[in-house]
């Protein structure tokens, strides 16, 4: 038997898998157990920041390995308050969580934002409401897929959790409406800068702007899931920063460990203090050996001439799709890429990409791509040739 039937006799087959089986990694390539290579331009869904097995990163974890790899969350490390103190000092949050994953992240953030209105407003306020976009994505577990504005998630796991009304992404009107109607039952309004799951659409400034302003007059909290958009993956620490903006809390996970689970829900002075002893936990929460890879990646990550990098190789990357004919537009920002196609079908370039030797990602009926954020640029010269051979064909 081989590794994918082994596999899928003994897992659930809740994804749809490509037949391939990872054996190694090394910077942007990844290498198959037949051994042929492949250049990534996912990266683990935009996990694996620095790349496959980045030495500095590597070298980070297998210290903390031999040092202590877990503790229960009754006791303190050091790794732990080191990376709590640099992640809050680079972002300008007060306080965080420490969970496993973004749905985690978020999960705390959603029960952070009904227990912030719940003590100030008291139970019988019913102050519960969290009003998220249409076409959003903040999860797989039970509360952040009633979180997620989108229809197709919302099947066979009834009852699901109540309390969510959804908004239409960059309609104001429809924001404001809702706000209106709900006048005083609302806690939060949640938000991807850019809806990755979504197809990799950014929100407009005016948009932003106006959430942030009604909800700071009607002290409503604003949570920024940048579970995918955090971490420089658009050129800057925090997505926010671009858009010149400070929600009370912010989600991280994806790329913040470089690879091993993490996910952290982070609050402004605000709203720091609202989750206190016995409200919410987790016991992998804040793994040492996470910890380690985290301090690793803000190592690179928190440098100005690495985003800047970051944001060059995001231009270079977009100069060179639009030069393909096939291509109709493309889309997100920094190295959090979607490619509008012409006539071809995503899933089918996928799979032509892959076996090319390119690994790439798709969202709704986009290409996706989620490069490492030190991808060379010889790395993106050869991916996109592939990637123009394969939309070239005819
Ligand atoms: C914006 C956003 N939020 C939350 C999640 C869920 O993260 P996880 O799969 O780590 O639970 C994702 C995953 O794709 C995401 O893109």
């Amino acid at each position: 038997m081989n590794t994918i039937e082994q596999f899928n006799e003994h897992v659930m087959q809740t994804y749809g898998r490509i037949g391939l089986v990872m054996e190694s990694g090394h910077g942007q390539t990844a290498v198959g157990e037949d051994g042929k290579e492949y250049i990534d331009f996912g990266s683990g869904i935009g996990t694996n920041s620095l790349g496959y097995c980045d030495e500095d990163w590597v070298n980070a974890i297998c210290d903390q390995a031999h040092k202590i790899q877990h503790t229960s969350n009754y006791y303190y490390t050091k790794v732990q308050a080191d990376f709590a103190k640099r992640l809050c000092e680079a972002t300008g949050y007060e306080k965080m969580f420490f969970g496993n994953s973004g749905a985690e992240a978020n999960e705390c953030a959603i029960k952070l934002a009904r227990k912030y209105s719940f003590d100030k407003y008291g139970k019988d306020a019913e102050r519960n409401i969290i009003i998220t976009l249409v076409n959003s994505f903040h999860g797989r577990t039970l509360c952040t897929l009633s979180a997620t504005g989108q229809e197709v998630f919302h099947n066979y796991f009834f009852p699901f959790v109540g309390g969510f009304e959804n908004v239409i992404a960059n309609d104001i009107d429809d924001l404001m409406d809702k706000l209106n109607k709900l006048d005083n039952k609302v806690c939060a309004v949640m938000f991807e800068f850019v809806q990755g799951e979504g197809g990799v659409i950014p929100l407009q400034q005016s948009f932003v702007n106006t959430i942030m302003l009604e909800c700071a007059k009607r002290d409503i909290l604003t949570i920024a899931d940048e579970v995918q958009t955090g971490v420089g993956r658009t050129g800057k620490l925090l997505t926010s920063e671009l858009y010149n903006v400070k929600p009370d809390i912010t989600t991280l996970a994806k790329g913040l460990a470089g690879g091993v689970p993490i996910g952290v829900c982070l609050a402004n002075k605000k709203c720091s203090e609202v989750l206190g002893k016995g409200t919410h936990g987790s016991t992998f929460g804040g793994n040492p050996i996470s910890c380690a890879g985290g301090n690793a990646v803000l190592d690179k990550v928190t440098k100005p001439e690495f985003l800047e990098e970051v944001r060059k190789k995001s231009e270079y990357f977009r100069e060179k799709l639009v030069q393909i004919d096939e291509v109709e537009g493309v889309d997100g920002l920094g190295l959090m890429i979607g490619v509008r196609l012409k006539t071809k079908k995503a899933a089918d370039v996928l799979n032509k990409c892959f076996e090319n030797g390119l690994l790439i990602l798709t969202a709704k009926d986009k290409l996706r791509f989620l490069p490492p954020l030190n991808i060379s640029y010889e790395q993106i010269d050869k991916g996109l040739a592939i990637l123009k051979k394969v939309l070239d064909e005819k």
